[in-house]
């Protein structure tokens, strides 16, 4: 039988971590520092999709940088109290886009979300800076309690096309999780995971020499 004491002590104890979750520092700055900030989110897009030809095509035809943007100023609405507000902005950006992002995740710095479409971003997930989330890729929960039950990815951080990283674990910097693998376990720093559920390996070339996001695209472009 379910011990209901258990499961609200349980039930407490999350609504504690989500506000610590909700206390992490440094996410919601001033407004100029904000338009810094979107500005960054624009060059990193451009920077990381050798598709990417001018930063006005990326402005106006990239769902991941717009979902970012419109997360960046949910966040703080999410954060001011505007809670309600805050869920019907996000649900709005995710009808436009594909990519549904809970106000209360932390994202930090310029990170790129290539194609976008069917990314899922938890509430209690945490993002480093520099990182890139591929299509149908999920930082999601494994249990329906409260508190932190989303991923925590370090710096540099790169989730491949349709991968699953589910529950309260964390991804070390420079981690690179395969496409299609389901990460359920903490990776360490520099390592790869692949498959379901992901083996972790840890590449010979360092990360800075690896091929960050191998878009057949590309293939495609240079053969015709
Ligand atoms: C995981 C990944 C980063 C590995 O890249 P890498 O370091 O260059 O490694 P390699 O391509 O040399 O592959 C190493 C091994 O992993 C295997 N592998 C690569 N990707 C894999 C994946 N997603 N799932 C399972 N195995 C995979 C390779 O077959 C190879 O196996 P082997 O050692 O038995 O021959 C890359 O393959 C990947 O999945 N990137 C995701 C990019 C993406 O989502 N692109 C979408 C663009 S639209």
């Amino acid at each position: 039988m379910t011990d209901l004491r258990a499961v609200r002590a349980q039930t407490v104890a999350g609504d504690e971590d989500e506000r610590q979750h909700a206390q992490h520092p440094g996410h919601r700055p001033g407004l100029r520092h904000l338009i810094e900030i979107l500005l960054e989110d624009l060059d990193a897009a451009h920077a990381h999709d050798p598709a990417a030809r001018t930063r006005l095509e990326v402005a106006l035809a990239y769902p991941g940088v717009h979902a970012l943007w419109v997360h960046r100023v949910s966040h703080r609405l999410w954060h001011a109290g505007w809670r309600l507000p805050a869920r019907l902005v996000s649900q709005a950006t995710r009808f436009f886009t594909g990519i549904e992002i809970h106000p209360g995740a932390v994202i930090g710095r310029r990170l790129f979300i290539d194609h976008g479409m069917g990314v899922v971003v938890g509430q209690t997930a945490v993002i480093g800076d520099d990182c890139i989330l591929f299509h149908g890729s999920t930082l999601g929960g494994r249990s329906m309690t409260r508190g932190k039950r989303h991923p925590t990815l370090g710096d540099r951080v790169m989730i491949g096309a349709g991968a699953k990283v589910l529950g309260p674990i964390v991804l070390g910097d420079d981690v690179q999780v395969g496409a299609n693998a389901v990460v359920v376990k903490d990776v360490p720093a520099g390592a790869v995971a692949l498959g379901v559920p992901a083996q972790v390996r840890f590449p010979h070339a360092p990360p800075s020499e690896r091929d960050r996001h191998e878009d057949p695209a590309l293939l495609i472009e240079y053969m015709i």
